[in-house]
């Protein structure tokens, strides 16, 4: 039978990654894409050919998590072999700011996916097999380090307590219904096309701007927070492993080592020669109500059924990170020779956002950097 696939969130990090690896293996893609003032196809343009082109494998279709009907229509269109639910309002931070709208889209929008299948299923008898993205903040103040497949949640956000209500809202689909539905428990992975709000990207994006003369300050919040990165791309092929299996499982994936939010800092600055206390300021806008302090994640299983393996370590993924970021810079950089504007980086413009969840306006308190 032909692989059809269809990617909610395909136009984030993770959706293109994936994409290019089921084209890679001969998959149809289609993508569910929401509808927006301009168009946020950047990650996957690279991928995507005119419809009039023979072999087109890529497709995309208007739709939203919150909209039932289209989910419903598309998936009757489509008719998918696999489902890939990455959609999501993926910021923890502002899962604080919007935490109605972040629990209608991860919780309620997963299940409207999840019925949706199941009435497809049952009414077309067709097998279909679901991924469901859930995540390593579900462990929130951890009870047991590292983590892994059965260790309890303690979620510490709005995010955190939506993706438990999904997470388990596919189980019970897979126990209730008989439905293939796998869940895959990611620690955090980073990568040049990561979201530039997050801390990863925020980072490596200001170091390389800092670089070249064009940004002279870097505002960031708790540097003790540690965090097990791995790389995307060995990430989304777990996701495909699972769907491949004979049943469907739960599964963590991460790399098992975890540094401090500095650590990535210092290996970023270092690699371009840059002095943390000369550039990087606290603010505690980047501070959230409640954190989690650590995650490290325990992927025996992973390694053991499908065979997986992370092949990129922090430092290797900071410094791809910062070279990328260089890249783009170089390119900013000409344009301003050149005498012409270009858009703030997104971090800069979401710091016009507020008002602070604590209330205390923006410091400007050198960093300390010690280890
Ligand atoms: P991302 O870059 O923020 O991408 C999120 C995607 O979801 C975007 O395509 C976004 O579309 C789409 N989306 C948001 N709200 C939607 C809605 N209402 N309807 C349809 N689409 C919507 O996130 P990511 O890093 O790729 O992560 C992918 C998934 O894995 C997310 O569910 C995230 O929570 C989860 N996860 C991520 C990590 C990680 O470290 N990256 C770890 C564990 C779990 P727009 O382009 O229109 O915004
Ligand atoms: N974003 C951000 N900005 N985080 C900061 C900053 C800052 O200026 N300064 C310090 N941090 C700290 C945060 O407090 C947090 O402890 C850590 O850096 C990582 O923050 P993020 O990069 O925003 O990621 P996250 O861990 O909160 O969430 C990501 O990983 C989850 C998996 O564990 C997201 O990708 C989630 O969608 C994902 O589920």
């Amino acid at each position: 039978m032909d692989k059809v696939a269809l990617i909610t969130g395909i136009t984030g990090q993770d959706g293109s990654y994936l994409t290019e690896l089921l084209l890679q293996k001969g998959y149809s893609v289609h993508g569910i894409v929401r509808r927006s003032s301009v168009f946020t196809t950047e990650r996957i343009d690279h991928l995507y050919r005119d419809r009039h082109e023979d072999d087109v494998r890529l497709h995309l279709h208007y739709g939203d998590l919150l909209d039932a009907i289209s989910l419903r229509r598309t998936i009757g269109e489509v008719k998918p072999t696999e489902v890939y639910n990455l959609a999501a309002q993926s910021h923890v931070r502002t899962s604080f700011d919007q935490p109605v709208y972040t629990a209608e889209v991860i919780a309620l929008g997963t299940l409207h996916l999840l019925e949706a299948i199941r009435d497809y299923r049952d009414t077309q008898q067709r097998d279909v097999r679901f991924y469901q993205a859930s995540s390593s903040e579900m462990f929130g103040r951890v009870k047991e380090t590292p983590q892994s497949e059965t260790t309890p949640f303690y979620p510490r956000s709005p995010y955190a307590c939506a993706k438990v209500h999904a997470h388990w809202q596919t189980i019970n689909h897979r126990e209730a219904y008989d439905l293939f539905a796998t869940t895959g428990i990611l620690f955090n992975h980073e990568s040049p096309r990561r979201g530039e709000t997050f801390v990863t990207r925020k980072i490596t994006r200001a170091a390389a701007r800092i670089k070249l003369g064009l940004q002279s300050e870097l505002y960031l919040g708790n540097l003790d927070a540690k965090r097990d990165w791995g790389f995307t791309g060995d990430y989304v092929q777990a996701m495909w492993l699972m769907l491949q299996q004979d049943e469907p499982d739960d599964y963590v994936i991460a790399t098992g080592q975890c540094h401090t939010v500095r650590e990535f800092l210092i290996e970023a600055f270092n690699h371009l020669g840059l002095e943390i206390e000369r550039y990087v300021r606290f603010d505690p806008r980047y501070l959230r109500p409640t954190e989690v302090d650590l995650l490290q994640g325990d992927a025996r299983k992973a390694r053991e059924r499908l065979g997986w393996t992370p092949t990129v370590t922090m430092p290797q993924l900071c410094r791809m990170m910062v070279d990328a970021d260089l890249k783009l810079a170089e390119q900013e950089r000409a344009l301003v020779n050149a005498g012409h504007c270009i858009p703030q980086p997104c971090e800069s413009i979401e710091s016009q956002f507020g008002p602070s969840i604590i209330g205390a306006p923006p410091v400007r308190e050198p960093i300390p950097v010690g280890p």
